[in-house]
């Protein structure tokens, strides 16, 4: 295809949605932020850590993309991805909060939380969702799943909470990728050969027609653009982060004892008439809660206790210029690191974590 989006590497996607001669990489190859956790494991790291941080115009208007290079380690979302990813967006929000507009747009291409790196990518998957939420009050956050790998693990919870997304039929999106669910429930549950059933399942077809995702485009840079300008320009919100009811009413209503095919959850999914749930209101504090399974892991595994005080080192308050972007994603980095000796906590701590996913 001559102007095929999908056929584009990150920093690629990210200069062309841009209005020319507007992009400007921040936190780029040479500002050396490379995760220490890939050599040890024999794995080449890259400069970028793949993610792409871009600030330009996009149609005259302000705009930060951030691209994940889905040919590097499948998009998986480390400590220094996942860094560079809340960073660009606290700036984003601190922009945003102080009057000066900017539209920050996610390009999702992504396995989820990078394997090995578990416990960085959830904390920094976490941190990414609270920044959304913070942002979606000034500006629409959109997304874009151009495939070829998608959008899986956390990052598609991240998918779910995004004002508007647009993917093209080259992309497919869910929690857990075919391979991994096969391996864990068995072919009779699910069987990751079978095309057809991946993508009636995963596919951005089934999953605009149920929600998941806003719009499909073709494969095309011009066609993004313009779905994105629109997005921009008309405030799209799915607003599917506010429908929580609509969600557990259609969860009371499965019973997974029984087989379930597409046709019959489409149509149940277009019966749902949404009944009010009531769900105590999570709350944070600086202050432990009760000691969680987690926790209790945790200290026992690295021989640290009261795990709290070591986070509540973070006091960084992100300013608006890019010196700040830089200083604030190594300060992330630096509380990441705070968790203790993180290359043999790692080794100890990833099957555990992989095991409370499944
Ligand atoms: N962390 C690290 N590496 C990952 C990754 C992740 N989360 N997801 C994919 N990769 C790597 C694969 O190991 C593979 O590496 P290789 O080329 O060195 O073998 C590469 O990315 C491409 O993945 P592959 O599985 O060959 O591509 P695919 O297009 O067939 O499938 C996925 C893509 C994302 C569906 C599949 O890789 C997958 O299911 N990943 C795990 C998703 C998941 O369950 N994540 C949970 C963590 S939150």
């Amino acid at each position: 295809m001559s102007n095929s989006f999908v056929e584009l590497h990150a920093r690629q996607r990210a200069e062309v949605l841009l209005d020319t001669g507007t992009a400007r990489e921040l936190i780029g190859p040479f500002d050396n932020m490379i995760s220490p956790h890939l050599e040890p494991q024999n794995i080449v790291p890259e400069a970028d850590d793949g993610i792409v941080v871009m600030k330009g115009q996009l149609n005259k208007k302000n705009a930060v993309i951030i691209a994940i290079e889905g040919a590097f380690q499948g998009g998986g979302i480390g400590e220094v991805s996942g860094a560079k990813i809340v960073s660009a967006l606290e700036h984003a929000l601190a922009d945003n909060k102080a009057g000066k507009t900017i539209y920050p747009v996610i390009i999702l291409d992504t396995g989820g939380v990078r394997l090995q790196e578990a416990n960085y990518g959830l904390l920094s998957i976490s941190e990414i969702h609270n920044v959304i939420i913070a942002l979606k009050q000034y500006v629409p956050v959109i997304g874009l799943v151009p495939g070829r790998v998608g959008s899986f693990g956390g990052m598609s919870i991240t998918n779910a909470l995004l004002s508007y997304v647009i993917g093209t039929d080259k992309a497919r999106i869910g929690l857990n990728g075919p391979e991994v669910i096969e391996q864990e429930a068995g072919v009779k549950e699910w069987d990751s050969s079978d095309k057809n059933l991946i993508w009636n399942t995963l596919g951005t077809k089934q999953r605009q027609a149920t929600g998941i995702i806003d719009e499909v485009v073709d494969d095309d840079v011009n066609a993004f653009r313009t779905a994105i300008i629109a997005a921009v320009n008309e405030k799209k919100d799915s607003y599917r982060d506010r429908r929580g009811d609509f969600y557990l009413t259609l969860l009371d209503q499965l019973d997974p004892e029984k087989p379930l095919d597409i046709t019959s959850y489409n149509h149940l999914f277009n019966q749902v008439v949404a009944k009010p749930h009531h769900l105590e209101p999570a709350t944070s504090g600086i202050h432990p809660g009760t000691k969680s399974r987690g926790r209790n892991w945790f200290e026992l595994l690295t021989g640290i206790k009261k795990t709290h005080k070591v986070m509540c080192r973070r006091s960084c308050t992100p300013g608006p210029t890019d010196v700040n972007m830089w200083q604030s994603c190594q300060m992330k980095i630096t509380v990441f690191q705070g968790f203790g000796t993180v290359k043999q906590v790692w080794r100890k701590v990833t099957p555990w974590v992989m095991w409370l996913m499944i």
